[in-house]
């Protein structure tokens, strides 16, 4: 038996949000984005949290700052510890500082802004007492002793290969302490063979669902939101025992994010 437990989520509104700048393949800045449907969509986002019972906060968005919407960048938090994201481009450094000062403002005990490159949830996934530590194109492979060290968890390193899929939350999805699911080819050959071991029950993403953003999913343990046009996981979780909910995120796509970028998890 699937169970979901309640969730407490940290999101941005896309209120400044645009394609103005290319860091990642999926950004065109030549093509346009309709700003009205970015935030109708991630209204709808939120509103689908609050009705699966979860806990929504939300961080002012900053002028300037068109990515912020993807919270998940702006730190990992554990136990209640903040580790804040220093982010690898310059467009998007001053994102950290906003996080930082929001969970400082909140009275979060340990707030801290490493030396290293950490691009926050976006690289790093919680799952039990483990933590699934992405590198390859974004956070410094040097993060992870330190991660380790912040969070007293054990650590999997884990390499992406395939610029498409730069942060491991486009490429891997944990769905409970247990389960897992993601693409194969976004993973070197070492990172592929750990996967195997440690997830052999895991879900299998094909290339047209990861291509989809399917795996950029939020699951509770029960409930898992995903793009509407990943429909082979959304089979496929239903078949586990999943409850797959739908959304349409057409135009955060167009920066290179979906559900899970949008949605920073706090862990107490
Ligand atoms: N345009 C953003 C970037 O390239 C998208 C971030 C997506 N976030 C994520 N958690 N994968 O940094």
């Amino acid at each position: 038996m699937r169970e979901a437990t309640k969730r407490h989520y940290l999101m941005c509104p896309p209120a400044h949000f645009e394609v103005s700048y290319a860091i990642n393949p999926w950004m065109r800045p030549d093509k346009p984005v309709d700003a009205e449907l970015a935030m109708a969509q991630w209204e709808r986002l939120r509103e689908l949290y609050l009705e699966l019972g979860h806990e929504v906060d939300l961080i002012d968005p900053v002028e300037g700052l068109p990515d912020m919407v993807f919270a998940a960048n702006g730190a990992t938090v554990v136990d209640g510890k903040v580790l804040v994201a220093r982010f690898r481009h310059e467009e998007r450094a001053a994102e950290a500082d906003a996080y930082r000062s929001w969970f400082a403002e909140r009275g979060y005990a340990e707030v801290h802004v490493p030396e290293y490159v950490n691009e926050g949830e976006g690289d790093f996934a919680p799952a039990g007492r483990r933590i699934l530590a992405g590198t390859g194109f974004r956070s410094d492979a040097a993060a992870h002793e330190g991660l380790k060290a912040f969070f007293g968890l054990h650590v999997v390193v884990l390499t992406l290969v395939d610029p498409r899929f730069y942060h491991l939350d486009t490429a891997l999805c944990v769905l409970d302490d247990e389960t897992v699911m993601y693409y194969p080819a976004a993973f070197s050959v070492e990172s592929l063979a750990v996967l195997r071991a440690l997830y052999p029950e895991a879900v299998i993403a094909s290339r047209e669902d990861a291509e989809a953003f399917g795996l950029n999913a939020v699951s509770d343990g029960l409930n898992v939101v995903l793009p509407e046009t990943a429909t082979g996981l959304i089979s496929e979780l239903r078949e586990r025992g999943f409850v797959p909910h739908a959304v349409d995120t057409s135009e955060l796509l167009k920066a290179g994010g979906s559900v899970k970028c949008c949605t920073l998890e706090i862990r107490r």
